[in-house]
């Protein structure tokens, strides 16, 4: 075999770990592509079943809808029995507090007078901490306390500086949070990919990328499958959101496939999601849009066998 290395570790032909591919002794490219294939096959047969989803990051370009798939998966998540905690990175809008019908948290993580100091001091962000340790100030619960919400901050008066550290608040929080079973934490990230280069989605396990119709948007998503990969993320699923037609859906469909994204479920464009955008209302869980939603969330679940600990 020369300096030929088996993908599978395998000595020698015929030797332990072999599966008889025929890859070190193909001597034509029909050959070689039918071994990859066949190592292709074997190899996804047998990886290992993928980590729980715990910590999850939903991206995306600008007004795809984020914070509309952020709220009703923490929702959703919710209402399966989940301890959910909310991180909504957004420098500007309150979208994501209404859509969860929680107040906003009385601090940000960030706050005018300690001026960045938790996270320098190390006071709370510390390793392993649990959602239930961050300090009540800091977050928004829901009646039930199933559902909380924290905010990185908000850029509310001219001259506060630049946005960066609150996207360094945002790292240190997914990367040190300890989320045991039954409890998971979704980070609703600024738009774009510049959260990537701040290191945002590192502490994550799944990324959500929205993406609606425009090659704008399945641009960005591209980036977004690339750099997931890049950081090691391996369950990196698409949301195409606002589609007005099935053709159009069709089209999109096409689009991700070329470029190797996985979709985990399609939104049409809703004249009720708009309207509750209009009067600031969460959606309703009886909404179509809500029960879309909660489906792709089972079947992200149920792909990766994870549990409904409580009551669905
Ligand atoms: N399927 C849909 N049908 C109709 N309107 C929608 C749909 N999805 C989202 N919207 C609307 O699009 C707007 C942007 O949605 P959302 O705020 O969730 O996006 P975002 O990606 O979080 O935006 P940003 O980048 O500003 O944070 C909102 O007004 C929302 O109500
Ligand atoms: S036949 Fe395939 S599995 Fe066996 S040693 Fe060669 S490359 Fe490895
Ligand atoms: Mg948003």
């Amino acid at each position: 075999m020369g300096g030929f290395h088996c993908p599978l570790g395998a000595m020698a032909p015929g030797t332990e770990g072999c599966i008889d591919c025929g890859l070190c002794s193909a001597d034509s490219k029909a050959e070689y592509a039918r071994a990859a294939e066949l190592l292709r096959a074997w190899i996804r047969e047998h990886a290992p079943r993928p980590a729980a989803v715990r910590k999850m990051a939903v991206c995306g370009k600008g007004g795809v809808g984020k914070s509309l798939l952020t709220a009703v998966f923490a929702r959703s998540f919710a209402g399966f029995g989940y301890r959910v905690l909310v991180v909504d990175t957004d420098e500007s809008n309150p979208t994501l507090a209404r859509a969860l019908g929680l107040a906003q948290p009385a601090c940000c993580l960030r706050t005018l007078d300690d001026q960045f100091a938790p996270v320098e001091n190390g006071e709370w962000i510390r390793d392993s901490m649990t959602i239930d340790e961050i300090p009540a100030k800091y977050r928004s619960d829901s009646a039930d306390g199933r559902l909380s919400l924290v905010t990185t901050g908000k850029i509310e008066d001219p001259f506060q500086g630049c946005a960066c550290k609150l996207g360094v608040l945002a790292r240190e929080l997914m990367l040190n949070l300890k989320i045991g079973d039954g409890e998971v934490v979704i980070a609703d990230v600024e738009a774009g990919v510049e959260s990537f280069g701040r290191g945002v989605e590192r502490g994550t396990d799944t990324v959500i990328a929205v993406v609606e119709p425009t090659m704008d948007s399945v641009e960005v998503a591209e980036k977004i499958r690339y750099m997931s990969e890049g950081i090691g993320i391996s369950r990196m699923r698409a949301v195409v959101n606002k589609v007005p037609s099935p053709e159009v859906g069709e089209a999109m469909e096409e689009l991700l496939t070329a470029r190797e994204i996985r979709r985990l479920g399609t939104l049409p464009l809703s004249g009720d999601v708009s309207m509750h955008a209009l009067t600031g209302t969460p959606l309703s869980e009886t909404d179509e849009t809500y029960g879309r939603i909660r489906h792709m969330l089972e079947l992200l679940l149920d792909e990766n066998e994870m549990d409904h600990p409580f009551v669905r």
